[in-house]
């Protein structure tokens, strides 16, 4: 499927959107654009060639730090103890009518790829995510997402990972 990425603004028609989760559907409807203005989030949308204004799904980004004390012994160990540097997936939704498309797969990538170039300048240890439910947790496990120990819904893929997909996608 064609599609195309780019940054939400009020041109999009977004009422038709809906997801099966109300949180995110709201968002998308009455915050998005808030958050936006107050930079409190960057907000990313999908469409295709021919309904280039209707939302099909979307995704939030936010930078945002992480207790190193969250996450298991092995990576703790050789990390700093003040909070790390992270981005976070704050909400990835597609409209009902698009799901198992391969929709949400390129969103989540193009979310990796906005912010392994971000971190050359601004540095981040890792993306993390806040599943919704078990269903959306599995899902981000699907793509190499680690549930912290203590915290099973958020999970988090370190940047060295992320670096590792971006430069074998170029080299293939
Ligand atoms: C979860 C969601 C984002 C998935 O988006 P999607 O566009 O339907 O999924 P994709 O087509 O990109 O799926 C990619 C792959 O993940 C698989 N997949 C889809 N949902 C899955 C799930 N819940 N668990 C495990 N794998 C899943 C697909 O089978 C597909 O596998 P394949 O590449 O081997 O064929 C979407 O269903 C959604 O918006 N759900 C409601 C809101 C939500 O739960 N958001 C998630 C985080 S808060």
């Amino acid at each position: 499927m064609k599609l195309i990425i780019t940054p939400f603004d009020q041109s999009f028609d977004r009422q038709q959107f809906s997801c099966g989760e109300n949180l995110l559907d709201d968002y998308l409807k009455k915050y998005a654009r808030q958050d936006i203005k107050r930079n409190i989030s960057r907000i990313f949308v999908s469409s295709t060639p021919d309904c280039p204004k209707r939302v099909i799904g979307f995704y939030s980004l936010s930078a945002n730090s992480l207790d190193p004390e969250l996450l298991p012994n092995n990576l703790r160990k050789k990390l700093p103890k003040f909070p790390l540097p992270v981005s976070l997936l704050g909400r990835l939704a597609i409209d009902k009518k698009f799901k198992s498309q391969g929709v949400g797969k390129m969103l989540l990538v193009d979310s990796m790829k906005r912010v392994y170039y971000a971190s050359q300048s601004l540095a981040v240890y890792a993306l993390i995510v806040e599943a919704i439910n078990e269903d959306a947790k599995k899902y981000y496990e699907k793509f190499g997402f680690i549930p912290l120990p203590d915290q099973p819904f958020k999970l988090f893929l370190p940047l060295s990972t992320i670096e590792s997909l971006i430069n074998s996608s170029i080299s293939r």
